[in-house]
Parts: structure tokens; C-alpha cells; sequence
């Protein structure tokens, strides 16, 4: 995401570009929402940054939008607070918060024109005509939908109406907007394309975000931190990177992107080498993280570390021999399932460049060796 982009003059004047060393702007500590006797929401604490766009994620039912309702005001927790701009919200009423949400169904109002439906906040808190005139103005073309004022909604694409929804939530001015899987209703080339025009907009206009979706994908381009919900409680919090290259759990490791789990366990106190039933040859990790000699412990390896070839690797450790079984061509890179001696099936994803780069590209049923640095192996914690 491009950071770099111009901060525009629609943006609060409190939300500056986040210095570090600053208060968290949005502070939610120990929340918890039941519902009888299911736990949505159990004791989430988190801190985001000013200006910063953090993603909620999971999947289907985990509590994301409880949790940003809660941050709303729609409803309330049971017990926890919740702290904006250093500002104790818990328990303020919906219309007295620096806060603004855009519901996981945009909605717009169908009679009305873009300008009328981008200016409906501002009308309904009776703002004077030639401000609203002003603002409604500044946010449209914020959102590049100036030249559309005019139009209703069903004379829009799907795109177009979510940029009128985000000038709409937008041109109130709010200290934190939360967006509520934003582009759910977009089909997927119109959302790859609309996240990268959203996280422009909001990155220019300084907002600080709280986004909820349990696409990956889109929290990973839009994000800047996001946090792995699972069952009312965060699994890991960090940098898309953070968290994809060194999940903690199993959980996170499965949600983020795909992966080869392997149970290992540890040869020694002082050793980095585990053994694997799953494989011939042990698995050497960098950093075994606070296993134990003999304790099994859950280990990651990303089907994009793998490097396959038709020869044996010269190393004793963290490679395996299998048959190639399934072969999937993804365009910019191809997948392939090898199945080992052991009976394990193990996920490698070759760029393109790397077929190229073999003197014949695998094929089904061929012997091939696998192999992977010990940079590559993550230990699971969790
Ligand atoms: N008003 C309610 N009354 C009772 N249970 C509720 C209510 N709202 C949510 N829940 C329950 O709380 C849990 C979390 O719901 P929530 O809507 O926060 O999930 P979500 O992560 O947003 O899911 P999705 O991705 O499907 O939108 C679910 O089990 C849901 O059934
Ligand atoms: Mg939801």
C-alpha cells in the first residue's frame, strides 16, 4: 500500500501522520460481549496507532462485528473499556463518538441523488447549506465521484456506489471509521481493484481504520497491521508480514495464506534437529523457539520455500524424496502435490521463473527431490 500518497485537507485535525512514541489512538482493553451464554467478544484487548489501518480478520461467526459495534456504540460490553484519542467512549451513546461505521451492507439511499446520499449525515446534524455544499464536494472528489453527483445509485457500478458509501461516512469528518467487510458486495476483480483505490483514499485522507473481513487477501494489501480473530479471541496480532511469515499458531498459519504442518520432536534440549514420522530426513529449524528434548511440537513450511528437483540435495537435513501427484498451473506460478515415501502429500509452489529454470518441468508421476533452507521452518508456539 502506498504510504507515500498525498494528505488531503478533508482529514480531522488531530489525525496527523502517527509519530512513533505516541499514546495509542484507539485503545480496547479487556472487552467482553456475551450473548447468554456465548462468549462473542472474550477479553480482547488492542491498541492502534493514529492513522494506522489495522484489519480484523477470521473466519465466518470468530466476533468481528460484535467487536466493532462495540466500538460503535450499537451495543455494549459487559465488562472492558474502550479509549479513543484518549477519550473513555465505553459508555457514550452512538452520536457522541468520534466514530463512524460503514455497515457490511453500504446501503444507499436508491431515491436519492450521489450528492443527496453523500451529504445525508451532514443534513440530518444540520449543518449549514454552503458547508455541506463544500464538504459533500471535497469528499466526492476524494472518492474520484465528483462528476457523478448527479446520478442515482442504480445508474453505478458496484465499485462506484462503495466509493460513495466511503465519501458518505468520510465527509462527517470521523476520528476513527470502521468498515464493515467493505467490499463484500463486489465481485472479486472490482474488489482486488477497489481495495487498492479504498486504502489510497483512506491513507490520504489520514483516517485512523478499524477494518473487518475474513478475506485475506484484502486484509493483507489494505492493512497495516491486522489482528487473526478465532472464537471472540485475537490468535495474533502484526504486520501482514509479521504474521504471515511467523505465525504463531496453527490457526494463524492455516488462516494466512496455506501451508505444510509438520508434528516434530525435538532430539535434545541443546539440539535444533526434530524428527518427523512424516520424513526421512530430520527437520533442522534456526530458531526452535521454547521446545524442549522430546516434546512434539507443530512446525510450518510455506509450499513457497520448497525447492524441487530432479537431483538429491547435498544435505542430511530438511529435505525429502516423493512422486509428484497433482499438478495445478496458476499462471504466474504452479502448484504441485508430491506424495512421499511416508505416504505424506506436501504443497510446493514453483514460480514460474523456477520451472523455467529446471531443465524439464515436472510432471505427473516423476521422482522428485524436495528441499528447504532452516529459515524456512517456523515453530509454532501455540
Ligand atoms: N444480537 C445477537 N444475538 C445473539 N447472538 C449474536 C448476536 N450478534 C452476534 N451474535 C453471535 O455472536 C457471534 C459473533 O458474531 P459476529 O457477527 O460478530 O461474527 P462475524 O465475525 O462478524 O461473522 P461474519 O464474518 O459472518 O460477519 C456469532 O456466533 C453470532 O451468532
Ligand atoms: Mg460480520
Amino acid at each position: 500500500m502506498n504510504h507515500e500518497a498525498q494528505r488531503s485537507d478533508l482529514a480531522p485535525a488531530s489525525s496527523a501522520v502517527n509519530p512513533r512514541g505516541q499514546p495509542d489512538f484507539v485503545q480496547i482493553v479487556d472487552v467482553e460481549k456475551r450473548f447468554g451464554e456465548a462468549v462473542a467478544v472474550d477479553h480482547v484487548s488492542l491498541s492502534i496507532r493514529r492513522g494506522e489501518m489495522f484489519a480484523l480478520l477470521g473466519s465466518s461467526g470468530c466476533g468481528k462485528s460484535t467487536l466493532l459495534r462495540l466500538v460503535a456504540g450499537l451495543s455494549m460490553p459487559d465488562s472492558g473499556r474502550i479509549i479513543v484519542d484518549g477519550q473513555d467512549i465505553t459508555h457514550l451513546p452512538p452520536y457522541q463518538r468520534p466514530v463512524n461505521m460503514m455497515f457490511q451492507s453500504y446501503a444507499l439511499f436508491p431515491h436519492m441523488t450521489v450528492e443527496a446520499n453523500a451529504g445525508y449525515g451532514l443534513r440530518r446534524e444540520g449543518v449549514a447549506r454552503a458547508e455541506l455544499r463544500e464538504r459533500v464536494a471535497a469528499a466526492l472528489d476524494l472518492v474520484q465521484m465528483g462528476k457523478y453527483a448527479t446520478r442515482k445509485p442504480h445508474q453505478l457500478s458496484g465499485g462506484q456506489q462503495q466509493r460513495v458509501a466511503l465519501a458518505r461516512s468520510l465527509v462527517k469528518r470521523p476520528k476513527l471509521l470502521l468498515l464493515d467487510e467493505p467490499m463484500s458486495a463486489l465481485d472479486k476483480k472490482i474488489r482486488q481493484q477497489t481495495q487498492f483505490e479504498l486504502g489510497n483514499i483512506l491513507y490520504s485522507v489520514g483516517v485512523t481504520c478499524i477494518m473487518v473481513t475474513h478475506d485475506q487477501e484484502e486484509a493483507m494489501t489494505m492493512a497495516d497491521r491486522l489482528a487473526v480473530m478465532s472464537e471472540g479471541q485475537i490468535v495474533q496480532m502484526g504486520t501482514p508480514d509479521e504474521v504471515y511469515e511467523a505465525p504463531t499458531s496453527r490457526f494463524a498459519a492455516e488462516f494466512i495464506g496455506s501451508t505444510n504442518l509438520f508434528s516434530g520432536v525435538l532430539l535434545g534440549d541443546e539440539s535444533r534437529l526434530f524428527q518427523c514420522s512424516d520424513l526421512e530426513a530430520p527437520l533442522e529449524v534456526q530458531n526452535p523457539m521454547n521446545a524442549r528434548g522430546g516434546l512434539t511440537v507443530q512446525i510450518s513450511l510455506r509450499p513457497e520455500r520448497v525447492t524441487m528437483s530432479p537431483l538429491p540435495p547435498g544435505q542430511e537435513s530438511n529435505w525429502a524424496c516423493g512422486k509428484v501427484e497433482q499438478i495445478a498451473y496458476m499462471g504466474s506460478y504452479t502448484l504441485f502435490y508430491v506424495r512421499l515415501v511416508s505416504g505424506r502429500l506436501l504443497a510446493v509452489d514453483a514460480s514460474r521463473m523456477a520451472v523455467c529454470a529446471m531443465e524439464r518441468a515436472p510432471s505427473y508421476g516423476d521422482t522428485v527431490y524436495l528441499s528447504w533452507g532452516s529459515e524456512c521452518l517456523v515453530v509454532l508456539t501455540q
